[in-house]
């Protein structure tokens, strides 16, 4: 057995060969920092690596691995981690978009297809799902989580995690998951990456662990430590997260890795010197150290010491031999190093056109007046804007196993799908312009958008030229990849500004104008919707992101993609989302006019630009006849909820339908909505479709004071529509 096994090795290592076992130095092959790979080769040769991460081809992992199982003494395989995030080479919208499909098969297939690519090329562990919860956009990370809800997030934790390992990690195309980043990462103050994080032990417990949770449920196999701190304790050193939490109260059996040099990263905290802080971790329940050699370094004087015990060395090494047990790799080291299955399963085009799918229903359309869309594959269309014909930066952020250079850019997937019924033109219009400095520096595996030798201006003639040359202008504007994601917060949500006067100037022309947003966070639009007659916001659709978005324009695809986090009007609104609390002094109108004293603002709205869970499609569905089984209800029964969707329009489509509940009275304040279900539904046009959701007890449980996880009787309100702002409901009396 595995227990058997492991126990036989353990007992054969030496207290070196156990510590080397915690050790996770990066390959220095594709890093996102310094690189410590020197003595990689010679440390693995002595028994001192565990794993290593993002190298990438299955000569180079099989080169390394035969060090590992040829000179080491006990020839233990070592693992092989990646930062699979939205796929491997055939790359999947970036997850903040795979979210608002809102479609869980999709969602899970996706992983299933990185999985079964990466492993074709080596790979055995991914760094994926994070599920950070977040909400707030000027936190760049924003982009690689599933947005701001807890229980649409934990849906799709639970499909990733079943996605990367199936039901069998033994299998050669499934890889070991990574749920990240434990704990609460996606909530630092002022959106400011890596920063301080305070948070009640409720609001934790009800809103940003429920998706954490779900994938230790899911059985996800491996736990990443966040950066940030919990009650003034690192997450990496915080035993109460990671022993009392993580072990006690959610029965994790797998191991937990620290993010890049989150060891080292402690003595910054001011939480004392590498060796404290080493044993901190390990006292804490972190089992591995990326990057940092604090365990490497100082374990053994601190077991020396009496700082750390045998038993937690012992039991460090055991859990992360348990996984390569689990991953075959005692049974065959080189089981995912098959060169026959690395020239076949990656960037295939039946995965490819999966991708394409899954990205056309990742797409949000947010506006279409007197329904401008689906453009007609006539006459000629001018496509201008940096991201037009940006082909290295349709992945987006985190996308290591990416050819840039093979993704279809805009203009590119236009020009495949109008074929000769249209005339494309292009003109980049001007540049991204966010920053001269950052647009060289902030930059992650090639995705730099560089600056046109051209000014705006002579950028700009030749936009405004082809534009008048044509019958409808595609703007295609919004952030490069790399100004969202990891270390990319920003304080201004805007479009940067020489793209808005791009914008306007195309505006002025008179023709019917497009825009095609690009971006990996929620934008401030104010200004863009009130003049723009039609906004699709593509995200970051992955390496066929110009195709899908091409499919949606010219209507070979209707958008059904809603989102995951809310749009603010104003960076002051921030952090913003839909299940927030009512407070004791709500505002009395729904018009959003200022009352005084009362929750509001002097100078905004309260309400968002485009709340969660929204987003058009080129038909209209209608809800009908909400209904309720019963509106009573005990601890063991259940009741149904039914709606009827007609689509009422000229198109086939789908619609999410969504369910969210109130609870009118708690022993703790409950938010005003809170989603509870939801349903993707194909309808076609002119048909009618009736959608039941069951309600349970466990619908109407949340954290109380003393973090029971309970439902108290009493009245509750379930409202049924297209999105957070759904007014349709009926009511439900929950009885002892
Ligand atoms: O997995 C990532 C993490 O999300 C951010 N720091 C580096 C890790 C490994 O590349």
């Amino acid at each position: 057995t595995k227990t058997e096994f492991v126990s036989e090795l353990l007992s054969k290592m030496t207290l070196e060969e156990k510590i080397g076992q915690l050790n996770l130095p990066t390959s220095g092959d594709i890093t996102t920092g310094a690189a410590n790979s020197s003595n990689v080769a010679k440390n693995i040769e002595e028994g001192k690596v565990g794993g290593l991460f993002n190298i990438k081809s299955v000569q180079k992992i099989k080169e390394v691995q035969k060090i590992a199982v040829e000179k080491s003494r006990l020839k233990i395989p070592l693992l092989f981690g990646m930062d699979v995030i939205h796929g491997y080479e055939t790359t999947f919208p970036i997850p903040l978009g795979l979210s608002c499909t809102w479609d869980m098969k999709l969602i899970e297939r996706s992983a299933q297809i990185a999985a079964q690519e990466a492993s074709a090329d080596g790979i055995n562990w991914t760094f994926s799902p994070m599920v950070d919860i977040s909400r707030d956009p000027r936190w760049g990370r924003v982009s690689e989580g599933s947005g701001e809800d807890p229980f649409l997030g934990s849906q799709i934790a639970k499909a990733m995690v079943n996605g990367y390992q199936q039901d069998d990690l033994s299998k050669n195309n499934t890889i070991l998951s990574c749920v990240k980043h434990f704990a609460l990462y996606g909530a630092p103050e002022a959106g400011r990456d890596y920063n301080t994080v305070d948070m009640s032990r409720i609001k934790m417990y009800n809103d940003y662990f429920p998706p954490y949770k779900a994938a230790v449920d899911a059985g996800v196999g491996s736990v990443m430590a966040s950066f940030n701190e919990i009650d003034g304790i690192p997450a990496t050193g915080n035993k109460w997260l990671m022993t009392d939490v993580l072990r006690k109260q959610w029965g994790f059996k797998g191991f937990v890795v620290t993010d890049f040099t989150g060891i080292p990263e402690m003595i910054e905290h001011g939480m004392g010197d590498l060796q404290t802080v080493s044993a901190l971790a390990l006292n804490a329940g972190v089992e591995m150290d990326m990057v940092g050699e604090g365990f490497l370094t100082t374990l053994k004087k601190s077991l020396e010491e009496g700082k750390v015990s045998i038993e937690q060395i012992d039991n460090a090494a055991r859990l992360i031999l348990n996984a390569k047990y689990d991953l075959g790799l005692f049974q065959d080291p080189y089981k995912y190093c098959d060169e026959k299955r690395a020239k076949t399963d990656i960037f295939t085009n039946s995965n490819r056109a999966e991708a394409r799918k899954i990205a056309a229903q990742s797409l949000v359309l947010l506006k279409n007046q007197n329904q401008l869309l689906p453009l007609k594959k006539s006459g000629t269309v001018a496509v201008i804007g940096p991201l037009a014909d940006a082909k290295e930066n349709m992945a987006g952020t985190w996308s290591v196993a990416t050819n840039m250079q093979k993704s279809i850019s805009l203009v590119a997937g236009i020009n495949e799908v109008v074929g000769n019924s249209s005339k494309v033109l292009y003109a980049k219009g001007s540049n991204l312009d966010y920053d001269a400095a950052f647009e060289e520096k902030a930059t992650m595996f090639g995705k730099t958008l560089h600056r046109d030798s051209r000014t705006n201006e002579e950028l700009l003639a030749e936009a405004l030229k082809i534009a008048n040359q044509s019958d409808v202008i595609i703007a295609a504007l919004g952030e490069s990849a790399e100004m969202s994601g990891e270390s990319s917060s920003r304080t201004n949500l805007e479009i940067p500004q020489a793209q808005k006067d791009l914008l306007q100037e195309l505006l002025k022309i008179g023709k019917p104008v497009v825009l095609v947003l690009f971006t990996g966070r929620p934008l401030v639009l104010v200004q863009e919707n009130a003049i723009v007659p039609a906004i699709l916001n593509t995200w970051f659709a992955g390496s066929e992101a110009g195709s899908a978005i091409a499919d949606v324009l010219f209507g070979n695809e209707n958008p059904s993609g809603k989102l995951t986090a809310t749009f603010p009007r104003s960076v002051g609104q921030v952090p913003i989302y839909y299940n927030q609390k009512n407070t004791g002094r709500p505002l009395g109108n729904k018009e959003g006019k200022f009352e005084k004293f009362r929750s509001n603002y002097i100078d905004e709205r309260n309400e968002p630009l485009f709340p969660f869970g929204f987003g058009l499609s080129y038909t209209t569905f209608d809800y009908s006849n909400l209904k309720i089984s019963s509106d009573k209800m005990n601890f063991n029964e259940k009741v149904n909820v039914t709606v009827d969707i007609t689509n009422t329009g000229n198109y086939d489509g789908k619609e999410v339908v969504e369910l969210y509940i109130r609870d009118l009275v708690g022993s703790v304040t409950r938010p005003i909505k809170e989603l509870k279900g939801f349903q993707k539904i194909a309808v076609k046009k002119g048909e009618k479709q009736t959608v039941t959701f069951e309600i349970s007890v466990e619908e109407l449980k949340f954290y109380n004071s003393d973090l029971q996880f309970i439902a108290e009787p009493g009245a509750f309100q379930i409202f049924v529509g297209p999105d957070s702002n759904a007014e349709k409901k009926v009511s439900l009396e929950l009885i002892k």
